[in-house]
């Protein structure tokens, strides 16, 4: 029976699919596409050994290919071919030849990585309580099942305890799933996790590093010019491992500025009868795990915490994901995005898989929908909504 068409065809249609599948124009987590001179030396140094190995690929694949097909049995003749055995040229070049490729590529990949593993970062002057600081740019990043926290420590880390990362010394600004930086400037990372191994990856400003519990790992991003550069945890991490999501927005100098500005003051006590209904509902029920800085933070009393375990809320409403960067708190017109707001308070884990029982992800609380519509209100009055544009660039599928 004649097969309805070719086995090679067949084959070459399989790797076409798998190699399109590949293929995305604004890809979010695009390798490809460096945007600041970290990842750009990644990629000076891939694309030209991804250019040897392309061309390795084609010489040693044409001649199977054509000794392949020169020394077929045609069937024209019963002779036995004359048989060969050992070419000391052709095995001393297919010996020297790789050695010397390699050589070469490792000379190269030696310089990136020292490259990638030295710090040259300068002081970036931050307003801080009206003072003028000197910050040693250097973020606390911590990972845990399923979200991203980031510290902001403006007297530097020289000093600050990381070995407990359960119970970190309070920092100047804590936020959750959106890492705001400078432009051009390089951000040192110190990070670490609170649980298991997460693994930390913005691909446009830098590779992969791991977050290991009790240990804290040096890293380093920057971005040329402003905009939002997505990331995503890439070491598995249990349950919702696809769900631990984040996302860096680079700022003007003058806008980051600004941002620090809003984020270091404590919330404001809300006005309005229902905000301040969600408020004690907040502190019965929300402060055992989030913070709001000025109402149950170290400063305050109250504080009833659960190992520090959930994003600081204080100015949950500047940042644009929620839940492991996994949902838009605004609609794309720029309002609030209220059902799914509601539908995550009303039952995390059927929003986003967790193991709540085990602490890991939010619970369902249990409120009741007049509660959920007061806590609704109390979060809406905790920070100030981006710029619109930041609001449009960050969106989330
Ligand atoms: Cu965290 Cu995967």
């Amino acid at each position: 029976m004649k097969r309805p068409y070719p086995g090679w065809l067949a084959a070459l249609a399989s790797g076409a699919v798998l190699t399109l599948s590949g293929c995305a124009s604004d890809a979010p987590l695009d390798t490809l596409e460096p945007q600041g001179p970290i990842s750009r030396s990644i990629d000076s140094l891939s694309d030209p050994i991804f250019l040897v190995a392309g061309i390795v690929f084609v010489v040693i694949f044409g001649a199977t290919a054509v000794i392949w097909w020169k020394f077929r049995d045609d069937h024209s003749t019963d002779e036995f071919p004359e048989q060969v055995h050992g070419n000391f040229r052709a095995e001393v070049g297919w010996t020297v030849g790789p050695a010397v490729i390699m050589a070469v590529i490792a000379v190269f990949t030696l310089i990136s990585h020292f490259d990638l593993n030295s710090s040259d970062r300068t002081d970036i002057q931050v307003a801080v309580d009206g003072t003028t600081t000197s910050w040693d740019p250097e973020i606390v990043v911590v990972g845990q099942q399923w979200w991203w926290e980031f510290r902001y420590y403006f007297d530097g880390l020289d000093g600050v305890d990381l070995s407990d990362s359960r119970n970190l010394p309070p920092a100047d600004i804590v936020t959750a799933n959106q890492m705001v930086i400078p432009t051009g400037s390089e951000i040192g990372l110190s990070i670490t996790s609170r649980d298991v191994i997460h693994s930390f990856w913005i691909p446009a400003l830098n590779g992969k590093r791991d977050a290991v519990p009790r240990r804290v790992s040096p890293w380093k991003i920057e971005a040329d010019v402003p905009g939002v550069y997505f990331g995503q945890c890439t070491e598995f991490c249990g349950l919702s491992h696809s769900r631990m999501r984040m996302q860096t927005v680079a700022m003007e100098p003058a806008d980051f500025q600004a941002w620090v500005e809003s984020q270091m003051g404590p919330a404001v006590a809300p006005k309005g009868v229902a905000a301040q209904r969600g408020q004690e509902v907040f502190e019965g029920q929300c402060a055992r795990c989030h913070v709001v800085n000025g109402v149950n933070d170290a400063t305050s009393s109250g504080a009833d915490l659960v190992a520090n375990a959930a994003p600081n809320l204080t100015h949950l409403m500047s940042r644009t994901t929620y839940a492991g960067g996994i949902f838009n708190l605004y609609e794309p017109n720029g309002t609030l995005n209220r059902p799914q707001l509601e539908a995550w308070l009303r039952n995390a884990p059927a929003e986003k898989p967790a193991y709540a029982e085990g602490r890991r992800g939010m619970p369902a609380m249990g409120l009741s929908e007049g509660q959920i519509d007061d806590v609704v209100a109390y979060l809406q009055t905790l920070g100030e909504a981006p710029a619109f544009d930041i609001i449009a660039a960050t969106e989330v599928e």
